[in-house]
């Protein structure tokens, strides 16, 4: 192949593929220089900005609080005891895993409540015992409300309690 051939080749494929990128020509005009006013205008701009970020921080820590809480048991959540069970026993209790006594198991709860007494099985609970975590790790869970999901899980048992 002749040399001019080759040559003009090349050109052709540089311009149907594009030639190698050539940088964009600036289309962005030079801003004028700032008057005093455009200075007076950006520092009142800055302020607000800085206003603002505090306000965004604010916000976040809020929000980083709530997301720290344990479990999120807010107003509008149900805490019913049937719910609080679903929520928080249920993992353990409906299958009667780590030892746990079944809530559908009549006569272990029986058992339990005869040599124990219903107030140390609520006491019991709510301290943690063997490998339940304190309140069935319902942190926000008052000492009553565990006390009402109790009788809530001795009622599925049909077992007879105070
Ligand atoms: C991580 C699993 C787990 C969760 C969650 C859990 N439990 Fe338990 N629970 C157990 C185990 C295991 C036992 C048996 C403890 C033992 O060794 O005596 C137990 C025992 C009990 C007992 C009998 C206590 C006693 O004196 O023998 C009651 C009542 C009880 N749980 C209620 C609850 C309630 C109410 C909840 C929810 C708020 C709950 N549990 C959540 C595992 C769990």
């Amino acid at each position: 192949m002749k040399n001019s051939t080759f040559a003009a080749l090349a050109a052709l494929l540089i311009t149907l593929v594009g030639a190698p990128t050539s940088p964009q020509a600036h289309d962005h005009d030079e801003d004028p220089p700032f008057s005093e006013d455009d200075k007076k205008a950006d520092k009142k701009a800055d302020k607000a900005d800085k206003k603002a970020d505090k306000a965004d921080k604010k916000a976040d820590k809020k929000a980083d609080k709530k997301a720290e809480a344990p479990v999120d048991l807010d107003e509008e959540e149900d805490r019913s005891p049937g719910a609080l069970y679903a929520e928080f026993c249920s993992n353990c209790h409906d299958p009667g895993i780590a030892g746990a006594p079944k809530t559908a198991d009549p006569e272990a709860w029986g058992i339990l409540l005869k040599s124990r007494g219903f107030d140390a099985l609520v006491l019991n609970t709510i301290k943690g015992a063997g490998l339940m975590p304190s309140k069935g790790a319902c942190v926000a869970c008052t000492d009553k409300e565990i006390e009402d999901v109790v009788k809530f899980m001795l009622d599925k048992a049909k077992v007879k309690h105070p």
